[in-house]
């Protein structure tokens, strides 16, 4: 722990200095791909006193609630899939569950409309969280052994005690969201600068009462999150704005250990995520139904490759709206969501000529082949250990409450069930029965961690934030390298597209589609339209050729590759 202690030093006195090292993105012993560059380093130093991608990936973690809390948390959920050296695939499910208080209607004013921002900025919004569970669920149950608890929070308790200094980028977030944090007096007090001025590069963020309830973690495990004080923290601000959490829903909080989703395209096997998340199926799905089709000749971005992967898109969402929800509470027809037959059957159904209308593509029918801030990151060790964790607390900074005296945000994750049939949530997403509100249940989401293996090998580990477009920009990082043959770094930072069914039309990124591809779309009956960030996903991937190790960090945000 010396040398972690030694490189805590550094950072703080200049992280700058660290990080001029050029040639990051290829490594042969270890390697983390995150949103910030410190927790990657707090992932890498855990490798290198021993842990494995486990061990690193918790550590980074609970940094990455640190240094990136507009999504990195202790506040929300998340999954994690993995595959591990000895040949195991392995998923944990530790999404947020709905309290035992909520209610389907919950969010419904009295003649039965959805009560807008109720489920996105209230403390109603918060589901109970789960990453910490989850987090020390892996590390227990996955871990080297040779990492003890307090090793693994120390980096991220000290980098909330003494503060890390901002980038520009961070700091621009930070300003852009002020009015999100000036409704809520423990976020003022944290994320608003104590002069009131305007964040700048170089400032140092403190976060003292994130780190004692880091600390508590660290001294008592789960306990020190779901019981004792911080658990009378959360409890406390519930009570006094009206949010439901209690003390019961915190004790009775549990991470579950999944089934897989398993899929394989042309040679690969995928391994991905399943209920309560949408991703992993329809990843499985969508490929899928690709391979009934010569995509290995359509080049990338043109008419005929856009038009074919809006079709199955919209398929595939449109089976989302319908037959998903968490599997604990509904039917979810895992087999014939996942199943070549199916997907060949949907597939029939798509023009190569022109675009289907969404208003005329319904799901598929249950048949006998039954049998705006979130973070991903990926990790990989010297043992091929692939971690693969994508995390959030829904949209950037959540529900921007704050736990007074506990210094978290809190998640909006209930935004993600269905308020209220066919009204679309913020990610445009509806839903119905499947994904309706009920306690204890989990929200529907689209986080889409993924390993993908050759002869039983991890060869690429990806995954992005993007709500909806997590989906589509997994399966497009994964056509990147696998049809137009990209090299990670390309792979993930070349310009995207996006549809889901509804609304009907082609999401795009600037720039991602030339004049003439968009009137050639046009002509084929599709609706484009500009993506209003500019941008879809931001993927954080390791791609693994010959035991060597080549980061993706996606250039659309400050995603950092650490290796050694
Ligand atoms: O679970 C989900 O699908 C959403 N809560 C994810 C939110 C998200 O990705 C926001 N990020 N950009």
């Amino acid at each position: 722990m010396r040398a972690t202690l030694k490189y805590l030093f550094a950072i703080i006195v200049s992280t700058s200095f660290l990080f001029t090292q050029t040639d990051k993105n290829f490594a042969k012993n270890g390697m983390v791909v995150s949103a910030s560059e410190l927790a990657s380093q707090v992932g890498v130093e855990i490798m290198k006193n021993g842990g494995n991608a486990i061990d690193a990936a918790v550590a980074t973690g609970f940094a990455l609630a640190v240094t990136y809390p507009q999504a990195g948390n202790i506040g929300g959920g998340g999954f994690l899939v993995a595959h591990l050296a000895d040949g195991r695939n392995i998923s944990i499910d530790f999404r947020e569950t709905a309290p035992k208080n909520a209610d389907r209607d919950m969010f419904l004013d009295r003649n039965g409309n959805v009560i807008k921002d109720m489920s996105l900025y209230t403390h109603r919004a918060s589901g109970v969280p789960g990453s910490v569970a989850g987090l020390i669920e892996a590390w227990k149950k996955f871990g080297s052994g040779k990492i003890t608890p307090r090793q693994l929070l120390e980096p991220a308790i000290i980098l909330a005690e003494k503060g890390f200094t901002i980038s520009e980028r961070f700091a621009a977030t930070l300003n852009n969201y002020r009015n999100l944090f000036e409704q809520d007096q423990g976020a003022a007090a944290i994320f608003i600068r104590q002069d009131q001025k305007s964040w700048e590069e170089g400032d140092l963020l403190v976060q003292k009462d994130l780190a004692k309830t880091l600390r508590h973690i660290a001294e008592y495990g789960i306990n020190g999150f779901y019981s004792g004080e911080t658990a009378k923290l959360i409890v406390e601000e519930m009570n006094r704005h009206n949010g439901l959490i209690t003390i019961a829903d915190l004790q009775n909080y549990r991470p579950i250990i999944r089934n897989i989703a398993k899929g394989t395209y042309k040679g690969s096997d995928i391994i991905s995520m399943g209920p309560p998340s949408s991703g992993g199926i329809l990843l499985i799905q969508m490929l899928n139904m690709l391979e009934n089709f010569s995509i290995d000749s359509l080049s990338f971005n043109s008419p005929e490759y856009i038009h074919l992967l809006t079709e199955i898109e919209r398929l595939a969402y449109a089976d989302r709206a319908e037959h998903l929800g968490d599997s604990d509470y509904w039917p979810v027809p895992f087999e014939m969501l996942t199943s070549k037959e199916y997907a060949k059957a949907r597939a029939e159904k798509i023009s190569l000529e022109k675009a289907t209308p969404s208003g005329e593509v319904f799901a598929g029918k249950q048949t006998t082949y039954e049998s705006m801030e979130t973070t991903h990151y990926s990790v990989v060790d010297k043992d091929l250990n692939a971690v693969s964790i994508t995390t959030t607390i829904n949209t950037s900074f959540g529900s921007g409450k704050v736990v007074d005296g506990a210094g978290f945000f809190l998640n909006n994750e209930m935004d993600d069930f269905s308020a209220k049939p066919g009204v679309p949530n913020i990610f445009g997403l509806i839903g119905n029965e499947a994904n309706a509100i009920a306690p204890n249940k989990r929200p529907l989401s689209s986080m889409t961690p993924t390993v993908l293996l050759k002869n039983n090998k991890p060869f690429l580990i990806l995954g992005s934030p993007g709500g909806s477009t997590i989906i589509t920009t997994v399966l497009q990082v994964i056509l990147n390298i696998i049809e137009h043959d990209m090299n990670i770094s390309k792979a993930v930072s070349s310009p995207r597209t996006h549809s889901q069914w509804l609304p009907d039309q082609i999401t795009i990124e600037k720039d991602a589609l030339s004049a003439e591809v968009i009137a050639a779309l046009e002509n084929k009956g599709h609706i484009i339209k500009l993506d209003k960030d500019g941008k879809i996903g931001s993927a954080n991937c390791i791609l693994i050729e010959n035991g060597k190790f080549f980061g993706g960090a996606d250039s659309r945000s400050e995603n950092s590759v650490v290796g050694y």
